[in-house]
This record gives C-alpha cells, sequence and structure tokens, in this order.
C-alpha cells in the first residue's frame, strides 16, 4: 500500500468569476468549496491558479518561465527521445507513473505520444489540468492536450497492467538529504508531499515492455540490473530497463 499524502483541504475561488470552474473541480476531485477559512492548504482559482501551503505557494504554467522555453524547443529533446525510443512512424503509448506538474508528459504529448498521467495528489492534479485549459487554442497544443489522459490516484493501480504501455515511465522525487541544486518548483514539492514514494521497483517485477527511471546524473542505480541503459545529460539521467524474464 502507498503512503497517504497531504492533500489540499479544498478550494478557494479568488472571486465570483471562478466560481463555477472551482464547483466543478470540488464536483470531480471530491473536495469542499472554501470561502476565507483557515487552511494549510489549498488551491486558488483564478487565470493564474495557485497550490498553497503554509507560506508557499506554487503555480504551473506551460507558457511562461522556463518550461515554456523547454516547449518553444521541443525538438532540442534528444534525450527523451532517446530513452523511450520515440519512432516518427509508431505513436507510443506511455504510462507516467508520476505525474508531478505533467512537464515530462506534457513534453512526450507535444512530440505526438499518447500519455496516461497518474498523479495521486489532487493539488497537482488541479495545477495541471489548469495549466492545460490556460494553453491558447493553436493546433499543436489542442492536438498534445488530447495525446493526454489524466488519472488522479495510485499509479500502483496498473501493476497488473503493464504489459498495455509501450513505456512506464517513472520520475521519483531526487533524494532531498543529497546537497543537490533544486529548483523552487521541487523545494515545494519537497515540504508539501511530505514522502519520498517511488513505485519503479515495484513495476520493475512486472511484465512491462519499457521502464524509463529519471534519476539525478550522479544517483546511484536504484535497481540492479546489469542490462539496463543509461542516457546521460547534463545533470539528469534516464535508467532504461527492457522486458525480460522477471
Ligand atoms: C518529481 S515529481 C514528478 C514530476 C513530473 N515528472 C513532471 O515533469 O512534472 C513526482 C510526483 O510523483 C507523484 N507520485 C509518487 N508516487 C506516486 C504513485 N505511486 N502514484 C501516483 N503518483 C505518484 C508525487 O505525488 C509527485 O507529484
Amino acid at each position: 500500500m502507498a503512503d497517504i499524502v497531504a492533500d489540499i483541504e479544498g478550494i478557494k475561488p479568488a472571486n465570483l468569476q471562478f466560481n463555477e470552474r472551482a464547483k466543478i473541480l470540488c464536483a470531480n476531485y471530491k473536495v469542499p468549496l472554501l470561502a476565507n477559512e483557515l487552511t494549510n492548504s489549498y488551491v486558488v482559482l483564478d487565470e493564474n491558479p495557485k497550490l498553497c501551503f503554509k507560506t508557499m505557494d506554487l503555480q504551473n504554467s506551460f507558457t511562461q518561465g522556463k518550461f515554456s522555453t523547454r516547449i518553444s524547443r521541443i525538438q532540442t529533446e534528444h534525450l527523451i527521445k532517446k530513452a523511450f525510443a520515440l519512432d516518427a512512424y509508431k505513436v507510443k503509448t506511455i504510462l507516467d507513473t508520476t505525474g508531478g506538474l505533467g512537464h515530462d508528459a506534457f513534453i512526450l504529448a507535444l512530440l505526438g505520444q499518447k500519455v496516461t498521467v497518474v498523479e495521486k495528489n489532487i493539488g497537482l492534479c488541479i495545477l495541471l489540468e489548469e495549466a492545460l485549459n490556460a494553453l491558447p487554442e493553436l493546433p499543436y497544443f489542442i492536438k498534445a492536450k488530447s495525446n493526454l489522459t489524466i488519472i488522479n490516484g495510485d499509479s500502483r493501480e496498473f501493476l497488473k497492467t503493464p504489459q498495455n504501455f509501450d513505456v512506464i515511465y517513472v520520475d521519483p522525487m531526487f533524494n532531498s538529504q543529497k546537497k543537490l541544486k533544486r529548483s523552487k518548483q521541487m523545494e515545494f514539492l519537497d515540504s508539501y508531499l511530505d514522502e519520498y514514494d517511488d513505485p519503479s521497483k515495484d513495476f520493475y517485477k512486472e511484465h512491462f515492455q519499457r521502464l524509463v527511471v529519471k534519476k539525478e546524473l550522479r544517483a546511484t542505480t536504484g535497481i540492479k540490473d546489469s542490462s539496463a541503459i543509461s542516457f546521460k545529460g547534463s545533470s539528469i539521467r534516464y535508467d532504461v530497463y527492457l522486458k525480460g524474464e522477471k
């Protein structure tokens, strides 16, 4: 069983204009609509939705900041293309078992792949949904959105059917015990999530076709398998495991 994680206590629309959208999200995620209650952890809904936790907050925009630069250079995503063995002639079905803010999943969707994104935290699922909703109505964004399916839940629910996907992807949190340079987003997730869940070892025991695990470049290998291949970037690497007799 997965650990129980901290999550939002509800959604606060910033003003009347966002009431209807907030009600829809509250119904979908079964969380209360909040007014001015004092809470530790909630989503504020406005044109730039915010996940608030204690004194910190997190936003998720696909059109501003660092991630928008990554999107604008989509064709330079060579590392991800190699790790996932992307093929111009065959669309891959991918299970992203650790959705987070959906950045990797969105890159894969923009590259034309069909991605099922599973994220167990409701607050993060909402930030992802709203980042997708805020995208301009451009054909390549519309196509990418149609390539994504977001599921709120524990990806271990898919442990019995990993063979239904061409690739199983795991991006666990990097261990904060190490003195790594961490982005503001990672620092937020570090305090907010309050756990390090890594489903990679569970998926490794099953009959997957290709398992891709994102790691900090110098991190020790989590799964001992001498046939694994690593694709290395400047700060991260992808450890790739292929189907074998388990
Ligand atoms: C490092 S973040 C992933 C970032 C993501 N790759 C991105 O590009 O935005 C790890 C996320 O995995 C989620 N997670 C960890 N274990 C999970 C599980 N078993 N099922 C669903 N989500 C999980 C955590 O809640 C966290 O949001």
